[in-house]
């Protein structure tokens, strides 16, 4: 028997794709969703999951997703992983269109998909999981986007369980930080070559697989138990931008330790 049905947003890849194999694996049903659809459409193929393709910063696709997701079934539970930065500029030179989007990606989108579900969250309970970021609580230098972005997410998961106490929705956040995933820091800096400087002097950071382990654990306590919130860093790292690089002394490297 299913133990729910959950949306995970940012599903292509990272760790939107690894909880989606985590939660399908423990018997959940789950609805996949981001743009990319033949990459959903791959993941469906491999887990068993369902999916829909759309962009969570336009409302017509978000009431397409959650329409097409309630098809299937009562939707009882709705992972944010989708999200991401743009640019390590420092403030002075900060591009706008940058700023922008990190906002509409991380806090908007995942605005309308969470205020979406809500009214049948509530009526019939649920879970809702944010995947913010150490960055949600820190900052660094040239993160000012970044983390003024997911410090704004924290703020939706933070309001959203006042205003929901005493009912049976429970609001998770969780917040990673250095996590290796193909894209993040490709797409953040524009290439191969400098997102492996991030990863660079750090053998074992946390994978994708770590994050989806902790949501799925968030999930699965029982429904009177909110876990508000879950930090996690590979051991190796202590802030932002304080990481033991095993080809360096512990030292602060403010460019290359973003998570
Ligand atoms: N990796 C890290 O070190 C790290 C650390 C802390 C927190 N986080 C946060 O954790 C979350 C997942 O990180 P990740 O490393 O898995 O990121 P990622 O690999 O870059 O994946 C981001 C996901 O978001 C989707 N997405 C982006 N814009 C979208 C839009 N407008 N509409 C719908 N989907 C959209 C992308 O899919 P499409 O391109 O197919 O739409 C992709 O599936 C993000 O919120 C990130 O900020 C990451």
């Amino acid at each position: 028997m299913s133990k729910g049905r959950i949306i995970v947003t940012g599903a292509s890849t990272g760790i939107g794709e690894a909880t989606v194999r985590h939660l399908m694996a423990d018997g959940y049903e789950v609805v996949a969703t981001a743009r990319r659809g033949e990459r959903l459409a791959r993941l469906a193929e491999e887990t068993g999951c369902d999916w829909v393709a759309g962009d969570i910063t336009r409302d017509e696709d978000v009431a397409r997703i959650i329409g097409e997701a309630e098809i299937g079934g009562p939707i009882t539970g709705l992972v944010n992983s989708a999200g991401g930065a743009v640019g390590l500029d420092p403030i002075a030179e900060a591009k706008t269109e940058d700023w922008l989007t990190m906002y509409e990606r991380n806090v908007l989108g995942t605005l309308r998909i969470t205020r979406g579900l809500l009214a049948g969250l509530r009526e019939r309970g649920g879970t809702i999981v944010f995947i913010t970021s150490v960055a949600a609580h820190e900052t660094y230098p040239g993160g000012g986007g970044y983390t003024a972005a997911k410090h704004g997410e924290f703020m939706l998961a933070r309001t959203l369980r006042m205003e929901l106490v005493g009912e049976p929705v429970r609001v998770v956040e969780i917040c990673p930080g250095l996590v290796k995933t193909e894209e993040f820091s490709k797409n953040r800096l524009g290439s191969v070559e400098a997102a492996q400087k991030v990863y660079q002097g750090v053998d074992e950071p946390l994978m994708a697989e770590d994050i989806a382990d902790c949501v799925a654990w968030a999930i699965s306590r029982p429904p009177h138990v909110n876990i508000d919130q879950i930090t996690v860093r590979p051991v190796v790292q202590a802030s932002s931008t304080l990481i033991a690089r095993n080809d360096n002394p512990p030292t602060a490297l403010p460019t290359t330790s973003i998570a």
